[in-house]
């Protein structure tokens, strides 16, 4: 006789089917999350009509633009109505004045589960913000929450966060995965049925991802990261994923007693502010962020060991790279870095991605070696191959011209890249170098 296999219970954040309970989900990791399998939600299966794609009307691309220019850059040129924008970031980066800055603009409703409507009036007296358009609400339930956007009908709303909100048909505690998943969801629904925009605030993880379930990025439209350097009160919005927009996009804000500012002048935020002339050990390059053309700085100390192992370190940029930079310099540059630790730093807290940075990675490498500094006003762009060579990069010509337009004297970039240059109307000096020893050589 063949028994038949029965699940009896299923994981909340994962949807796993598991034949008995456990503390954790063996397939997730999570923890709490496996319920009896009648208990988890049951979603209805959406709209049974069909659409025919060419009668489906474009009503919902009209985008809702607030005051602030660099968020609207980042979430693809504004918010696409029915659309939702999870921003993440660490406790204290801004999120929350964020979100009620971008509010302001709207008639919005702000939930807020983690202050009081008091402190949230209180700092929109601090950010100086006429803010009669935005209403605030402490409900915490998801059911109460959404009930009451569609009574209402604003343009706008703001969860903060969306670790507070609690659905009671769902087990677990408010912040768990399946809660965080299933008010996501439930959010997201009623978005696309009223075609109100909403702003999900999220908490990061130790880790640096949002908490919750990696589901939840699926669920929502539009991932944002907020970050920055606290010292330097300066912040970067990032998208991470975004079905309305490039996901290379930035915003640069600035932290004031008065909330957050938009940065105009981008290159001002990376560079040497004082202006003076450089310290050994620096030099610039230009990097492409989605529609965006920053300058920045890459600084590095190069210091002499007793120890057998020299140590290398890199704060913004990737460390295999520069272990590979480094070796390129020992194998094609003749240097001796093997007795020297090598550290590398970004300026600002900026993070390289692109290869089009290398060449001012190694330049301020043996800068710092040669303790020679790079000449003023000379920015550095290339990519070092293995073997030694100064490859061109992607979109040279935008950076070459960012560089023009900083005031930049002279440039050294792949000689095969020189002419493109010229053309781009770069005035200064076009030094085209084919392999790093013709670099060093520039700068020794
Ligand atoms: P907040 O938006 O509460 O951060 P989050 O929601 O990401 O946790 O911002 C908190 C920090 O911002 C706090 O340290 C104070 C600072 N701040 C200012 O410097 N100026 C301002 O005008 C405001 C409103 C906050
Ligand atoms: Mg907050």
């Amino acid at each position: 006789m063949t028994a038949k296999k029965r699940t009896a219970f299923t994981c909340t954040g994962c949807g796993a089917e598991h034949p008995k309970w456990a503390g954790r989900c063996s397939l997730c990791g999570e923890w709490n999350t496996i319920v009896a399998a009648e208990e988890a939600p049951r979603r209805k299966g959406g709209d049974a009509k069909l659409h025919g794609l060419s009668a489906i009307g474009e009503e919902g691309m009209g985008r809702f633009q607030s005051g602030l220019a660099e968020f609207n850059c980042v979430v693809g040129g504004g918010m696409v109505p029915g659309s939702v924008i999870l921003i993440g970031g660490d406790p204290g980066i801004g999120k929350s004045t964020l979100a009620l800055q971008v509010a302001h603009y709207f008639r919005s409703i702000y939930f807020s589960g983690e202050e009081s409507p008091a402190q949230i009036a209180g700092r929109a007296r601090r950010l100086g913000i006429e803010a009669a358009s935005v209403r605030v609400s402490s409900l915490s339930s998801v059911e109460e929450t959404i009930r009451l956007i569609e009574a209402e009908a604003p343009e706008f709303a703001v969860i903060d966060s969306i670790q507070t909100l609690y659905s009671a048909d769902v087990p677990g505690y408010a912040g768990s995965v399946g809660q965080i998943r299933e008010a996501a969801a439930r959010l997201v629904d009623c978005a696309k049925r009223t075609g109100i925009p909403i702003l999900l605030v999220g908490h990061i993880t130790k880790d640096g991802s949002i908490a919750g379930p990696k589901l939840l990025e699926h669920i929502v439209d539009t991932v944002l990261y907020f970050e920055g350097d606290f010292a330097r009160d300066y912040r970067v919005l990032r998208s991470f994923k975004n079905r309305f927009g490039s996901v290379n996009e930035i915003g640069l804000f600035q932290m004031t007693g008065k909330g957050l500012a938009e940065v105009k002048d981008r290159n001002s935020l990376f560079l040497n502010p004082f202006g003076s002339a450089a310290a050994a050990g620096s030099a610039v390059s230009a990097s492409i962020e989605g529609s965006r053309t920053i300058l920045f700085e890459v600084q590095s100390l190069v210091s002499f060991t007793s120890f057998s192992n020299p140590r290398r370190m890199a704060d913004g940029f990737d460390f295999n790279r520069l272990i590979l930079i480094v070796a390129v310099l020992e194998k094609h540059g003749l240097l001796k870095l093997g007795s020297y630790d090598v550290f590398i730093n970004v300026a600002g807290g900026f993070r390289i991605t692109e290869t089009a940075s290398d060449l001012a990675v190694a330049m301020s490498i043996v800068s710092s070696l040669k303790n020679k500094p790079v000449p003023e006003r000379t920015g550095f762009i290339g990519e070092i191959a293995l073997s030694g060579e100064v490859r061109p990069v992607s979109q040279g010509r935008r950076r070459v011209q960012e560089f023009a337009r900083a005031g930049f004297r002279t440039l050294l970039l792949p000689e095969s890249d020189r002419a493109e240059a010229h053309a781009a109307g770069f005035l200064g000096e076009l030094v085209g170098v084919r392999t790093v020893s013709e670099a060093i050589d520039f700068l020794c």
